[in-house]
């Protein structure tokens, strides 16, 4: 099955050829030795109940997206677990992401699954913006050092905290607000300044475990007076959200 937007143009695939392309595209956009294999892109994407999308652009036949996703079980519902989407730098800002996202929303529907999730890095807040601000994902769940070190070229050394977004594709109502301040740019601080973006992540520890705790969670990344970037939390009581109404 395809998709289409403007010229790029979203299919389905589950052929070794294809997957080895999308595996190039994953070694380009992340690097490193921590990539998922060919093998297993070909399970998740036959067997698994799983789905891989290719995004390509069509005049030139180039591959510029790709996203792998997988079924999950949290909280005693299953969901999409999204474990990557990306999207070949020259292309970004052009609607490929959120082309990707929509297709895994659709499946996720079509299979009868609660809503698509994935894990980001809150520090990310670009990211942070894409999940929240483009989509309307939920981030409610705090998760420290997930990955353990993955040495990447996004990650690097760094402790890999994350929140879990879930994606209802519907925005939720909105009630009283806390704000907690991001990086405006985390990868240039792990570039220059390494000692800088550690404590940002030791800061972030505490405190998200702490707000997630109390029943916080991310909505929407907003500008505030002399530019500085945050997330706004809000306390989530939506019976669709997991670990609420089961
Ligand atoms: C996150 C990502 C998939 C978004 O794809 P995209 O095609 O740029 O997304 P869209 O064009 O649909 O949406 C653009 C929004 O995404 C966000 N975004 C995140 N990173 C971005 C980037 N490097 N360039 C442009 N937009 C980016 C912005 O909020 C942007 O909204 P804006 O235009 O209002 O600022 C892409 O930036 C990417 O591949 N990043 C590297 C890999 C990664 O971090 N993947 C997610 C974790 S698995």
């Amino acid at each position: 099955m395809t998709t289409e937007s403007g010229h790029i143009i979203v299919r389905t695939v589950d052929t070794i050829e294809d997957l080895s392309v999308v595996h190039a595209l994953e070694r380009e956009v992340w690097g490193g030795d921590d990539l998922v294999p060919v093998s297993l892109l070909r399970v998740m994407a036959s067997e698994g109940g799983g789905q891989v999308l290719l995004a390509v652009h069509p005049d030139e036949a180039t591959p510029v997206g790709m996203a792998v996703a997988f079924i999950g079980r949290r909280h005693a519902k299953w969901y999409l677990h999204s474990h990557m989407v990306a999207v070949k730098a020259s292309f970004r800002g052009q609607s490929v992401g959120r082309l990707l996202k929509y297709r895994q929303l659709e499946y996720a529907r079509a299979s009868d699954l609660a809503y698509v999730g994935w894990t980001f890095d809150p520090l990310q807040r670009r990211n942070g913006q894409f999940n929240l601000n483009v989509l309307a994902g939920v981030a409610k769940e705090f998760y420290p050092n997930f990955y353990g070190p993955l040495s990447d070229s996004i990650n690097g050394a760094f402790a890999t905290h994350r929140l879990f977004v879930e994606w209802h594709g519907q925005q939720i109502g909105r009630t009283a607000s806390r704000f907690v301040a991001i990086p405006d740019d985390i990868n240039r601080l792990r570039r220059e300044h390494s000692d800088k973006a550690r404590r940002w992540a030791e800061r972030y520890q505490r405190k998200w475990g702490r707000l997630v705790q109390a029943g916080f969670g991310a909505v929407e990344v907003v500008q505030g007076r002399g530019g500085i970037w945050f997330y706004r939390l809000q306390r989530i009581w939506d019976e669709r959200m997991s670990g609420n109404a089961n």
